[in-house]
């Protein structure tokens, strides 16, 4: 069975995830973060030292700079896993929807779930989905960072039906949490059923409605937003 490290990045509130078989020793880097190698490291301390087969971001990133490529060149690796939409210049490995990823004994399926980004990609193993910023507790990821904002919505909405789809005891792992990503829940992880009851993006099944909920009282854009989608992309 499949095990999820949850790594909760200070008072950030952003999150990286290692993912192990802790059978076959292998593993994979999810999100990791420029200042928090550490955590990383501790952890694959702690897990015994795994083999890390794969390092793998679920989109570009627009509040942090990635350190993915550091860790793909620590490990050795081709490249990054990325979604095949991606614009990363960068050494990269491309998946599409529904293409499987072999950690240990585990099949990590991608999910392509474009609406925050371009070239989001969702990952789920064993019931357990890594969600990226698609899907968090209680909210969704914004469309307002670049892009056609429309365009986005839109494809954030039929992300969301993809997503609805699994399992209601899926389990639910984000790329942030809590009060600093204006995410009321205390909570660090959820499940689709939960989710599909509480979630208040979940609720909206009209597309026009939708968009009003997308780009209506959102909270000021990050930081050097756009400085650090170049950055991530490089
Ligand atoms: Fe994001």
């Amino acid at each position: 069975m499949v095990h999820i490290s949850q790594l909760i990045l200070g008072d950030t509130g952003c999150v990286s995830y290692v993912v192990v078989c802790k059978k076959k020793r292998e593993c994979a880097i999810i999100d990791s973060f420029e200042g928090f190698e550490e955590d990383i490291h501790e952890e694959l301390k702690r897990l015994g030292f795994p083999i890390v087969k794969y390092v793998i971001d679920t989109h570009t990133h627009a509040d942090r700079k990635s350190a993915s490529s550091y860790f793909a060149g620590e490990n050795g690796l081709d490249g990054v896993v990325k979604s095949e939409m991606t614009k990363y210049k960068g050494k990269k490995i491309n998946t599409k929807d529904g293409d499987i990823l072999k950690i240990g004994n585990a099949e990590l399926e991608v999910l392509y779930t474009p609406g925050h980004t371009y070239d989001h990609n969702c990952y789920l193993v064993e019931g357990n989905l890594l969600s990226g910023d698609c899907l968090f507790i209680g909210d969704v990821g914004r469309i307002d960072l670049g892009g056609d904002p429309r365009e986005k919505t839109e494809m954030l909405y039929n992300s969301l039906r993809k997503l609805e789809k699994l399992p209601g005891e899926t389990k639910v792992y984000p790329n942030h949490v809590g009060a600093v990503h204006a995410i009321d829940s205390e909570d660090t992880f959820s499940t689709i059923s939960k989710e599909m009851k509480n979630n208040e993006a979940l609720q909206v099944k009209d597309i026009k409605k939708f968009y009003t909920y997308m780009t209506d009282g959102w909270p000021a854009k990050p930081d050097s937003w756009e400085e650090i989608i170049a950055y991530n992309l490089k």
